[in-house]
C-alpha cells in the first residue's frame, strides 16, 4: 500500500515526477484505483457520467458530500479532492460555509474550485480558514452555458496572459495545487513553469506537473462523446455489455446457475 499523500508531499513532486489523479464517485472504484494514483477527485463530472446530465451544473453540495464519503470509505489511504459544485462559492461566506460542511461531514483532504484571478479572494478566504484548496483554471466546465460551449483556452496572446495571471493569482491566494483544463499544450507548459505549485493537466499536453482523467472516460465506459484528450485504456462499454449479454443468455438457456453456484 502506498503512503497517503499530503498537501506537502504533493507540492514536493513539482519538478521531480508527474502527479497522477483520477476521478471516482463511489467506494467500489475508489478502492480499485487507490494503489495506482496519488489523488482521487470526486468531480462534479459525476452528474454527467452517472446521472446522465448534459453538463456538471446540476451537482449539489449534498451529492458531493454523499459521493465524497463513499470515495473516502473505499480509499482510506488516498488523498481525496472534493469538487465544489456550481453556485456553491459565489461569495466568500457561502464558499466557506459549504467548504466547512465538506470538511465536517467527510474526510476529504481539500476542495477544488473553478476560476482564476476572479476567484482568488475566495481561495484566500478558504485557505485562511483552514481549508486546503486545489484551483482549476483554463476551460471551466461550470461555465459551459455562459461561454456557449467547451472552449479550448490559450489560443491567442490575450488568453495566454490571462492564464498566467490566473495561475499566479491562485497560487498567491494559497492554493496548494491546481488543475489546468483544455489549454494549448505549450501555453499550459508555460503556465506550469510560472508557478511553484503543481499544475495538473487535463487536455493540456504532457509538459505539466501531472495528469487527471475522468475514470469513466479512460475506462471507455462513457459512450456519449470522447474528448480528443481522452485515452481509452480499455473498451469498458463493450466489456460490460458482452458480460451482461452472456449472463442474460445463460439465464435464458438455464446454463446459469450451475452446481458450483448452488447451495
Ligand atoms: O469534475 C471533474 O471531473 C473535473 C475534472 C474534469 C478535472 O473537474
Amino acid at each position: 500500500m502506498n503512503k497517503k499523500m499530503t498537501i506537502n508531499s504533493i507540492q514536493k513532486t513539482k519538478g521531480n515526477r508527474p502527479l497522477v489523479m483520477i476521478t471516482a464517485y463511489d467506494a467500489l472504484f475508489a478502492k480499485l484505483f487507490e494503489d495506482s494514483v496519488d489523488m482521487i477527485l470526486v468531480g462534479d463530472s459525476l452528474n454527467m457520467s452517472f446521472a446522465g446530465r448534459k453538463d456538471t451544473l446540476s451537482a449539489t453540495m449534498e451529492q458531493m458530500i454523499y459521493h465524497t464519503n463513499a470515495v473516502c470509505n473505499g480509499a482510506k489511504n488516498s488523498f481525496v479532492v472534493c469538487d465544489m459544485p456550481f453556485g456553491t462559492y459565489t461569495t466568500k461566506e457561502e464558499a466557506l460555509k459549504n467548504a466547512i460542511s465538506v470538511f465536517q461531514q467527510t474526510s476529504a483532504d481539500c476542495v477544488k474550485i473553478e476560476g482564476g484571478e476572479d476567484k482568488a479572494y475566495i481561495v484566500e478566504h478558504l485557505v485562511s480558514n483552514g481549508i486546503a484548496v486545489c484551483g482549476h483554471i483554463g476551460l471551466l466546465p461550470q461555465s459551459v452555458r455562459s461561454e456557449g460551449g467547451y472552449k479550448v483556452k490559450g489560443k491567442n496572446p490575450k488568453e495566454q496572459q490571462t492564464l498566467i495571471e490566473d495561475a499566479r493569482a491562485i497560487e498567491k491566494a494559497g492554493a496548494f495545487c491546481m488543475v489546468i483544463e483544455g489549454v494549448i499544450a505549450e501555453v499550459a507548459s508555460e503556465v506550469a513553469s510560472c508557478v511553484d505549485i503543481p499544475v495538473i493537466g487535463i487536455g493540456a499536453g504532457n509538459d505539466v506537473d501531472g495528469q487527471v482523467l475522468v475514470f469513466s472516460d479512460m475506462l471507455g465506459l462513457f459512450e456519449e462523446f470522447t474528448p480528443k484528450f481522452v485515452k481509452k485504456y480499455i473498451d469498458g462499454a463493450s466489456i460490460v455489455k458482452d458480460a451482461v449479454k452472456n449472463y442474460s443468455d445463460e439465464v435464458k438457456s438455464r446454463e446459469f446457475p450451475q452446481e458450483v453456484h448452488t447451495y
